[in-house]
């Protein structure tokens, strides 16, 4: 069965057929799913997920495009959702100097202000880092050996991987790896260590090819791990057995 550790089945996309849609992934192959979270506006839609299917699982966090908006009381809304059973990661946080949409000294702090309370909560984080793999690192790199957790859709080199599970995180791979031009990601899946690798949507982001450009959903990933399992030369059960295993112990499912 295949865990996608990365969905937003909250996104208003799949307003027409969210239910039939989520209904359908146990017979298409998908055991799991961690709907990720960008704002405290979508946590109770996502609860709402968690309760309807045991296979649904979420993350609380404020992503960087909302960072102009947060507020201290925004931490304690994380806090107070962060206890129910279904909630098992901070994210999607960090940085986005491609769209810049809030000030960057405030995605700075609001990345880190998480970070430490995904410390204090003794949770991992979903990390979002485009186009700011220095200032991302640099954070990081001062809470080494306290957080724990993963890159979403990883865009970084094989050298910034090297130090990323040096401080034992996780690298999720998704449909950037299937295109064209993914000499990159392709270059980083053959580096990374199958025990250290997740697979995920994005969706309805990122489709891979070969729907490149439509809505992206859960079962689409078995193109990704039809790709890992090329780069790797490893049978596509093994890759799908193992990355669903790497996602549940990193949430602690
Ligand atoms: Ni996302």
């Amino acid at each position: 069965m295949i865990f996608d550790s990365h969905a937003h089945y909250n996104d208003d996309r799949f307003n027409e057929d969210r239910f039939a849609l989520l209904d359908s992934m146990p017979d298409k192959n998908v055991g799991m799913i961690m709907n990720s979270c960008s704002d405290i506006c979508e946590i109770p839609d996502i609860i709402e997920l968690c309760k309807n299917y045991d296979f649904v699982y979420g993350s609380v966090g404020v992503h960087p495009h909302e960072a102009e908006h947060m507020k201290q009381s925004d931490i304690d809304e994380l806090i107070k959702w962060s206890k129910h059973d279904k909630i098992k990661a901070i994210g999607e946080i960090g940085l986005d100097y491609y769209y810049d949409n809030s000030p960057r000294d405030l995605q700075k702090k609001w990345f880190a202000n998480q970070i430490e309370l995904a410390i204090d909560l003794d949770m991992p984080i979903v990390i979002h880092d485009r186009d700011a793999h220095g200032d991302c690192m640099d954070i990081l790199r001062a809470y080494r050996g306290k957080v724990r957790g993963e890159f979403h859709c990883y865009s970084g080199s094989v050298e910034m991987a090297r130090e990323v599970l040096d401080m034992g995180m996780y690298i999720a791979f998704g449909g950037s790896l299937t295109f064209k031009n993914a000499h990159r990601p392709q270059e980083v899946a053959l580096y990374v260590p199958m025990d250290r690798m997740l697979v995920e949507t994005d969706c309805p982001y990122l489709t891979p090819v070969p729907y490149r450009g439509m809505r992206n959903d859960s079962s689409y990933i078995k193109y990704v791990i039809e790709a890992i399992s090329r780069i790797k030369n490893i049978p596509v059960q093994e890759v799908e057995d193992i990355t669903f295993n790497n996602a549940k112990r990193l949430f602690d499912i």
